[in-house]
């Protein structure tokens, strides 16, 4: 079996779903703008062959390439795509070159916030009221119809970027003017709760493998507020009567959307009142060190699992929900280079055993820019049986591990 895999080494975890790949005996073949000698060694050491594409956003120079590759495959059998600016451009090879996987008419509802809850409104699952609207007129109308508080973010958007929540007509009017760079907005109604993941593997509509992880604090807070060392917590007890609602709206969703094959990461809603609702979904992974979570939490291989979904059509490896795995970011105080680092001595003593990974800027490294990548200056990983040590543990590491710049 010949695979295509979608820029093999961007982001951080596509190597790792390259790997995957390897190991469940597909020769695998690269496509992507980095430079070959760029791509890390462990997507490097899976590859079969790489194409170098100048324009990787140029879907009709692609295929031309493509179809020249002279040192490629004799044929493909699939093209994957993890990396989600890359998902119509992999759906527009696949229908140009007959493959199975997801075409651009079924990616389209896991990219536009707009045609998503078109979907499930019609299905009749709980989304969060809305409109679409492209320019300040469209966006005052959307909120008068909709009412305060609410939320407006790009139709196609990542990572929270220019997202803003509205209190009042007064602050729609400080917002605006912020917000007329993007082509399209998505108004919606302002849901209250807590936000959480839902993200699955599955091959031809059978759900293999399931996960929920609770954001804390929300991600349109984290994003905003630099102080904050933000959590990312998959959950043990998945059987949890809290997370049904989630659940169950999550499988719905998959079921109106016709998802059959891959990975998807839905976020949703859990409101005080236990009511679960829609909040998006796309039909990859999450990013931001959430399948290592995974991996923790089960000790077992999401990259192969989801490789071997794919290209074999099951899930061999046994999934037993041992640990609530944590991830924390931290942001470093000050400008400039990291100068030292407090406290993490103190944290390994303590919770050490619990310690599944160390990962922050060396002493030297200057500081990365916190609005544009959710890694920040690093972050540490831990893992636990039981829910209420686990996130003692993760304030704790907010609290008491300091990075400081200058
Ligand atoms: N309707 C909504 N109600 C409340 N909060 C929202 C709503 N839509 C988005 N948000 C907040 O903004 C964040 C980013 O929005 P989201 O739709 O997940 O876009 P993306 O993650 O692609 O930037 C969410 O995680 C949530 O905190
Ligand atoms: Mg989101």
């Amino acid at each position: 079996m010949d695979v295509l895999m979608f820029s093999p080494g961007f982001p951080a975890e596509m190597p790792y779903f390259t790997r995957g790949l390897a190991e469940v005996g597909v020769r695998v073949w690269g496509l992507g703008d980095q430079p070959l000698p760029a791509l890390p060694e462990v997507a490097r050491h899976a590859l079969s062959g790489y194409l170098r594409v100048p324009r990787l956003w140029d879907s009709k120079a692609v295929l031309h390439e493509l179809r020249g590759w002279q040192e490629g495959p004799r044929t493909l059998d699939r093209i994957e795509c993890l990396w989600e600016p890359g998902m119509m451009l992999a759906a527009e090879l696949r229908e140009a070159l007959d493959l199975p996987g997801m075409r651009p008419h079924e990616t389209l509802p896991f990219r536009d916030k707009g045609a998503m809850k078109e979907v499930l409104d019609r299905a009749g699952l709980r989304t969060p009221r809305y409109r679409r609207a492209t320019n300040p007129r469209e966006v005052e109308a959307a909120a008068e119809a909709i009412g305060f508080p609410l939320i407006i973010k790009p139709i196609a958007g990542a990572g929270s970027a220019d997202t803003y929540r509205v209190g009042d007509a007064g602050e729609l009017q400080t917002v605006l003017p912020r917000v007329r760079h993007v082509p399209e907005m998505s108004v919606e109604e302002f849901i209250e709760g807590e936000e959480y993941t839902y993200d699955t593997i599955g091959a031809d509509g059978n759900l293999f493998y399931e996960n929920v992880a609770w954001y804390r604090p929300k991600p349109l807070i984290a994003r905003s507020v630099e102080w904050i060392s933000p959590q990312t917590i998959t959950l043990r007890d998945f059987a949890a009567p809290t997370l049904r609602p989630g659940i169950e709206l999550g499988r719905s969703v998959l079921q109106a959307l016709g998802f059959r094959t891959g990975f998807t990461h839905m976020e949703w809603f859990l409101k005080p009142d236990g009511e679960a609702i829609f909040g998006e979904i796309g039909a990859r992974p999450p990013g931001a060190r959430s399948v290592e979570l995974m991996n923790y939490g089960c000790d077992i291989d999401v990259f192969r699992g989801w490789a071997e979904a794919t290209c074999h059509g099951r899930f061999s490896q046994e999934v037993h929900r041992r640990y609530n795995a944590a991830v924390i970011f931290k942001r470093a105080q000050g400008e400039g280079r990291i100068q030292r680092i407090e406290g993490l001595e103190s944290i390994l003593g303590h919770f050490g055993p619990h310690i599944t990974c160390v990962n922050l800027l060396p002493p030297g490294a200057r500081r990365r820019n916190w609005k544009q990548t959710l890694i920040s200056d690093g972050y540490i990983i831990l893992r636990h049986p039981d829910l209420g040590v686990t996130l003692a543990m993760a304030d704790r590491v907010g609290s008491h591990l300091r990075i400081q710049a200058g």
